[in-house]
């Protein structure tokens, strides 16, 4: 099988070029094609020829996309249709990766994949619009909807929750949003297990489990044995640009029809903390 990454220098991507043995994989990020220069893609694409893109790149800072509302929907939705027409017309397959934030975060149990999207930050919309665009250019197009990534190689969570509980005696982190964190490594494995199994439609791919931001928090702290105190808050006295929903747990379901299991969050978090320290 051929594959071509674009997002590869980004946290999912890093981990899927280590993950992604056994097939012919090119690597791409942003300065070897910008998605939003159609032409570019266009001609990347029809070079490479590949059985399968992967798209991971994205504009990612959620925060960042309120003030840069342009940016983030040229690079989040147009240019992911440049690279799902690219793709139509090399005969190629593709996995976009999509996020829990194209939901509004108002249900109490795990978000299927055909509930309704309804984003409330820029972000989330432009990934919604993308996903609705996607399934018109490629009907057969596989989304891997996913959520609070962390892993080796970039900012994430856990990064800086580490990073500051080190200085600081206390740490105040929101326990009013409820969602999965998933692990690059884990996710990385999902993702090449989707595309060697033809995997099409939406998909949801998160660890197992769910926690708030403090719970998640707490473990990350105690896992490392810092002394550092965690102290939950909510997110009205943690306001920041980009609303996020409360509840954003993923169903398993979809990912359960491809015969995947992913493991628990607390077991992906400590296996994330041994390979800090290595
Ligand atoms: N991180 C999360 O919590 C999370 C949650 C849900 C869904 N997702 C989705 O999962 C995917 C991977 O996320 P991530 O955390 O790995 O993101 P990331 O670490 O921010 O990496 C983003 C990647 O996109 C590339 N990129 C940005 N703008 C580009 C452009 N105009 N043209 C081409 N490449 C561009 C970057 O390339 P350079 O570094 O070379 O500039 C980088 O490789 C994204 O689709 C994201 O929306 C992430």
């Amino acid at each position: 099988m051929k594959v071509l990454i674009l997002g590869a220098t980004g946290l999912l991507g890093k981990a899927l070029v280590r993950e992604w043995t056994g097939d012919e994989v090119q690597a791409m990020g942003s300065r070897d094609v910008d998605i939003r220069d159609s032409a570019r893609v266009g001609e990347t694409i029809g070079e490479a020829r590949p059985d399968w893109v992967v798209l991971a790149a994205a504009y990612t800072d959620v925060d960042g996309c309120e003030s840069h509302r342009e940016l983030a929907f040229s690079v989040n939705r147009d240019g992911a249709v440049n690279v799902a027409e690219a793709a139509r017309q090399a005969g190629a397959k593709l996995i976009f990766l999509s996020s829990d934030y194209v939901f509004d975060g108002k249900k109490t149990s795990p978000y299927e994949v055909d509930d309704k999207r309804n984003p409330h930050s820029v972000y989330g919309r432009s990934k919604a619009e993308a996903e609705v665009q996607l399934q018109g250019i490629l009907p057969n197009c596989c989304i891997a909807r996913t959520s609070w990534v962390f892993g080796i190689g970039g900012r994430c969570f856990p990064d800086t929750i580490l990073r500051l509980a080190a200085n600081r005696p206390a740490l105040d982190v929101v326990n009013d949003q409820r969602g999965c964190p998933t692990y690059t490594v884990d996710l990385a494995r999902a993702i090449i297990q989707l595309c060697r199994k033809g995997a099409s439609g939406i998909v949801h791919v998160t660890n197992a489990g769910d926690c708030t931001w403090f719970q998640f928090a707490q473990e990350i702290v105690n896992g490392t044995g810092l002394a550092t105190q965690v102290r939950p808050v909510s997110s009205q006295q943690m306001a920041r640009p980009a609303p996020r929903p409360a509840y954003s747990v993923l169903s398993a379901t979809s990912l359960c029809r491809y015969g995947i299991e992913m493991p628990g969050w607390k077991d992906a978090l400590g296996r994330y903390l041994q390979e800090r320290k290595s």
